[in-house]
C-alpha cells in the first residue's frame, strides 16, 4: 500500500529498516567496487567512463529505453546507435548484431525484471541495465547484471525509496572517485534512502523471499491477463522477479484513473522516448509508448491486494 491507501507499483518501506543493520551479502552488494550514486542514471555516467567510453565512442543501445539511461549516454559523449526492439518488446537479435559490430559498446536492458537479450558474438564490451532487475535471475542462475562488462542498478525501484543507484564493472575497470558530490542534503537523502532499503532486505533468504513473492503475484496476475501483456511477458521464466506487471490498455489515462477508482496505483511505462530516437523509424513501438501500464506485483502486497488488483484490472482492461 502507498501512504494514500492505495496499492502502488512500487513497495513500500519495510518497518525493519529502522532496527536492522544493513547486510551485504547478495549480488550485487556482495562485490568489491560497487559504486552507490543517487540515481541509476549517475551510475550509467560512471559505468561508461570507467570503461573508457566518451567523445569518439559508439554505444549500441534498444530502441525501447525509459530515455534518462539514454541522456546519461548522451551528456558522456557517446555518439547512440539504436537497435531495434519489436512491437512485442522483443529485440531484434540481427539488428543488435549489425549494432554491436559497428559499436565500442552494447547497452542491454533487462525489461521489467527480465533477462536482458543474448550479448551479440562480436561485442567488444557489454553494459548491463539491471535498474528493473535487482532480485532478478536468468534461467540459468546468474543475477542480472553479473556477466557484462559493467552494470546498472536502480535499487530504489524495488526497495521501496526515494533515491539509488549503483554501478559495478569488472576487474579490468575501476570507477573512478567522484570530486563534486551533489548538494549534503541530496547526497543525505541518499544515503538515508540506501542504507534503510539495504536493511529492510539484508539477508539472503529475505531478498530469496522477496524474488518468490514477486514471482507469485506475477503469476497470479497471468492466470487472467496474460494477454494484455506483451508476448515475452505472457510466461515466466526461471529466476525471474518481475518489477511489475506491463499490460496494454486501449486508453491508457482512462485505464490509470478507473484503477484508482478500485484502489490501484498504476504507472505509465516509458510514455516518451530520448529525443535523439527517430520515432519515425521505430514506429512499431509508438502503440507500446501510448498504451503499457505497470501493476503491481512487489513482494510487500498481501494475497488481498493482488486479489484487489487483478479484480480491477479484469474489470477496467478486460471490459
Ligand atoms: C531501464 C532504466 N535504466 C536506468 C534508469 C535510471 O534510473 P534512475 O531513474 O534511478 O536514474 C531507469 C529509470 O529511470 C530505467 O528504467
Amino acid at each position: 500500500m502507498s501512504a494514500d491507501g492505495h496499492i502502488g507499483v512500487y513497495p513500500p518501506l519495510a518497518p525493519a529498516s529502522l532496527w536492522r543493520r544493513a547486510r551485504h551479502d547478495w549480488f550485487p552488494l556482495d562485490r568489491p567496487g560497487l559504486r552507490l550514486t543517487h540515481l541509476g542514471r549517475g551510475a550509467v555516467w560512471l559505468a561508461l567512463e570507467a570503461l573508457g567510453l566518451g567523445r569518439g565512442s559508439r554505444l549500441a543501445m534498444p530502441a525501447y529505453h525509459c530515455g534518462s539511461e539514454v541522456e546519461a549516454a548522451h551528456l558522456a559523449g557517446v555518439e547512440i546507435d539504436f537497435y531495434r526492439v519489436d512491437g512485442q518488446l522483443r529485440v531484434d537479435a540481427d539488428d543488435l548484431a549489425r549494432a554491436a559490430a559497428g559499436a565500442d559498446a552494447v547497452y542491454l536492458i533487462s525489461h521489467f525484471g527480465f533477462p536482458m537479450a543474448e550479448v551479440p558474438g562480436d561485442a567488444r564490451l557489454v553494459i548491463e541495465d539491471a535498474a528493473h532487475g535487482l532480485f532478478s535471475a536468468d534461467p540459468a542462475g546468474r543475477p542480472l547484471g553479473s556477466r557484462g562488462d559493467a552494470a546498472v542498478f536502480a535499487p530504489r525501484k524495488s526497495l521501496g525509496v526515494p533515491d539509488g543507484g549503483a554501478a559495478l564493472v569488472g576487474r579490468s575497470h575501476a570507477l573512478r572517485d567522484v570530486d563534486r558530490r551533489p548538494a549534503r542534503g541530496a547526497m543525505l537523502r541518499s544515503a538515508a534512502s540506501l542504507t534503510a532499503g539495504w536493511a529492510a532486505l539484508s539477508r539472503v533468504p529475505q531478498v530469496r523471499r522477496a524474488a518468490a513473492g514477486r514471482r507469485r503475484h506475477y503469476a497470479a496476475l497471468l492466470g487472467d491477463l496474460a494477454e494484455l501483456a506483451p508476448e515475452p511477458y505472457r510466461s515466466l521464466p526461471d529466476g525471474v522477479a518481475p518489477l511489475y506487471f506491463p499490460a496494454l490498455a486501449a486508453d491508457r489515462d482512462r485505464a490509470i484513473v478507473r484503477l484508482l477508482e478500485r484502489g490501484v496505483r498504476a504507472l505509465e511505462i516509458w510514455p516518451v522516448p530520448h529525443p535523439i530516437l527517430d520515432r519515425r523509424r521505430h514506429a512499431e513501438l509508438e502503440p507500446l509508448r501510448a498504451g503499457l501500464l505497470a501493476l503491481p506485483v512487489h513482494h510487500s502486497l498481501a494475497d488481498w491486494h493482488v486479489e484487489r488488483v487483478r479484480e480491477a484490472a479484469r474489470k477496467v482492461l478486460l471490459g
